[in-house]
C-alpha cells in the first residue's frame, strides 16, 4: 500500500538587492520546502509568488511595485495564488504595502521569515516585521543533503549599527548581530559535505563580526583561522566589509591563510574628508588609503574593489576631485557607483540635493575613471597562471565559466573539465567584463 501524496505545490523566488537576499531567498526555498513546495522557475505556474526586496535605493524599491501590477492579471485570474512580499521594503513599508497593492497577501521582514511557513498556513497574522528576540536561524529547518553549486553564500553576521547618514539598512536589517561561530562551523561543514568547494560570508558589516569560540572571544580573521582548517573548503571570501572594522588580525589573515581569495570588496563611497563625515563615514581618506597600504603589505596581490555614492548633499566640484584623487590613488579592480538617492527615514533625506545634471556629469566622469582602471587590472592578468573554479556550461558548446582567485569571470573552450573543477588556468585575453583562458596541462 502506498500513501497517497498531494502534488506539489509550486514555489516562484524573485530576489532583487545584494547577496543576503540572495541567501535569504535560498533559505526561504528550504523553509518552504519543508512545508512541500518546491521551486519553479514560471511565475505562471506557482501557487505562490515571493519576492524578496531591496530598499537600498529609490529605483530598487520602486521596483517592487511595477513588478506587483504586472501580477495583477495572475492573480485576478488564479485567487487563490499567494503572493507574499519579503526583505527590506517588506520591512520598511510593512502594512502601507497591502494598503498600496491589495493583491498583496504576506509581508515579511528579514528578521522573521522563519514564520513564513506559519503565515502560508494562516496560523499567524499575515504581516510580520518586528525584530524578534529569538533569532530566526534556530528556526530554520536543517539544510536537506541536497548536493548544491560549487560556490555558496553563508550568512555570519547581520544588521548595521553604522547609521550612515544616506542608508536605510540599519533601519531595515536592524542592529549588528553576529551567528555564534559554532553554528556558522556546523553550516560551513555541511555546505562542504554538499559539494562546496567555495563560501563567501556574508553580512552587512562581516569584518565586524565577533563571538565565543574555543578558547574565548573570536574576532573575524580567527573566524577565518577556523575555516581555513575545514578540509574540501579550497576558498574562502568575505563581503561587504567597513574599513574601520579591518582589524590587524583579519589583514594577517589575508598573509596567512591560503584559500582566504586575494581581493577585497572595501566601500570607501567617497575621497572628501568634508564628505565623508557628512556620511558619519567616520574615517577620513587618508586613513583610507593606509589603510590599503597595509593590506597590500599584507598581500601585495589583492585586487581591491569599492562602492562611490555621488552627488551626496553638499558635494562640491572639489569634494568630487578629491575622489577622483583618490580612486587615482588606490587603482580598483572595478567599482560600484551610484547617484545619491534620499531614503526617507535617514539623517540625509531632508538635505538639499546637488544639481541632478551636475551630479550625471560627476558619476559619468567617475564611471569612466574606474572603467580605464578595471580594464588596465584585467589587462594585467593576461599572461599570468590562475586558480578557476568551475560553475558552469557556457552558451557555446564546449565553453566552461568560472571564477578567478581574483573572482574575474573566465570562459575557458575545453572538454576537459567538469563544474566542480578547480584548476589553473592561463589568462589569454581580456574582454569588458570577462577573462579568456586556457587549461594548463
Ligand atoms: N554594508 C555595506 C554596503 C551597504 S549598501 C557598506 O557598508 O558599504 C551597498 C551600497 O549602496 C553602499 O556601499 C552605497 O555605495 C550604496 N548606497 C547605500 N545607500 C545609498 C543611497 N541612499 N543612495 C545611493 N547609493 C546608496
Ligand atoms: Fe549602510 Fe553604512 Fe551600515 Fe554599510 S556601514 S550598511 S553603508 S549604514
Ligand atoms: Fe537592499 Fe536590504 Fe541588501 S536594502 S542591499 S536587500 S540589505
Amino acid at each position: 500500500m502506498t500513501a497517497s501524496t498531494p502534488a506539489a505545490k509550486k514555489l516562484f523566488i524573485k530576489t532583487y538587492g545584494c547577496q543576503m537576499n540572495v541567501y535569504d531567498s535560498q533559505r526561504m526555498a528550504e523553509a518552504m520546502g519543508a512545508e512541500g513546495y518546491v521551486l519553479t522557475e514560471d511565475q505562471a505556474d506557482a501557487d505562490m509568488v515571493l519576492l524578496n526586496t531591496c530598499h537600498i535605493r529609490e529605483k530598487a524599491a520602486e521596483k517592487l511595485y511595477s513588478d506587483l501590477g504586472r501580477l495583477k492579471p495572475l492573480k485576478a485570474a488564479r485567487p487563490d495564488l499567494k503572493i507574499g512580499v519579503a526583505g527590506c521594503v517588506a520591512q520598511a513599508e510593512g502594512a502601507e504595502i497591502i494598503r498600496r497593492m491589495p493583491l498583496v497577501d504576506l509581508v515579511v521582514g528579514p528578521q522573521t521569515y522563519h514564520r513564513l511557513p506559519a503565515m502560508a498556513r494562516g496560523e499567524i497574522p499575515a504581516i510580520q516585521t518586528d525584530f524578534p528576540e529569538e533569532d530566526k536561524f534556530d528556526h530554520l529547518p536543517a539544510a536537506r543533503a541536497t548536493r548544491r553549486a560549487p560556490a555558496a553564500f553563508l550568512t555570519v553576521q547581520e544588521g548595521c549599527d553604522k547609521f550612515c547618514a544616506f542608508c536605510v539598512v540599519p533601519y531595515t536589517r536592524g542592529a549588528e548581530v553576529s551567528r555564534p561561530a559554532e553554528h556558522i562551523l556546523s553550516e560551513a561543514r555541511d555546505l562542504v559535505a554538499r559539494g562546496v568547494r567555495e563560501i563567501t560570508l556574508l553580512g552587512q558589516n562581516v569584518n565586524g563580526w565577533h563571538g565565543t569560540g574555543t578558547g574565548g572571544e573570536w574576532g573575524f580573521g580567527r573566524l577565518i583561522r577556523a575555516l581555513g582548517e575545514l578540509a574540501g573548503l579550497d576558498r574562502i571570501r568575505y563581503t561587504t566589509s567597513h574599513p574601520n572594522d579591518m582589524g590587524d588580525d583579519l589583514i594577517a589573515a589575508h598573509r596567512d591563510v591560503p584559500q582566504l581569495m586575494p581581493y577585497l570588496h572595501l566601500p570607501v563611497q567617497s575621497g572628501s574628508d568634508r564628505i565623508l563625515k557628512a556620511m558619519n563615514r567616520k574615517h577620513t581618506a587618508q586613513q583610507y588609503l593606509r589603510l590599503i597600504d597595509r593590506i597590500r603589505e599584507a598581500r601585495p596581490d589583492i585586487l581591491l574593489t569599492s562602492d562611490f555614492i555621488v552627488g551626496f548633499p553638499g558635494e562640491t566640484d572639489q569634494d568630487h576631485r578629491d575622489t577622483l584623487d583618490l580612486i587615482e590613488k588606490v587603482g580598483f579592480a572595478m567599482a560600484y557607483s551610484f547617484r545619491y538617492s534620499p531614503r526617507p527615514g535617514t539623517p540625509a533625506f531632508d538635505r538639499p540635493e546637488v544639481d541632478p545634471a551636475v551630479a550625471d556629469a560627476r558619476l559619468q566622469e567617475l564611471q569612466a575613471l574606474l572603467t580605464r582602471q578595471q580594464k588596465a587590472v584585467q589587462q594585467d592578468m593576461v599572461g599570468r597562471t590562475v586558480g578557476v573554479l568551475f560553475e558552469k556550461a557556457g552558451r557555446e558548446p564546449g565553453q566552461m565559466i568560472g571564477k578567478s582567485d581574483y573572482l574575474h569571470s573566465v570562459f575557458v573552450q575545453t572538454d576537459a573539465v567538469q563544474v566542480g573543477d578547480l584548476r589553473a588556468v592561463r589568462i589569454v585575453e581580456s574582454a569588458a567584463n570577462s577573462l579568456r583562458g586556457e587549461l594548463v596541462a
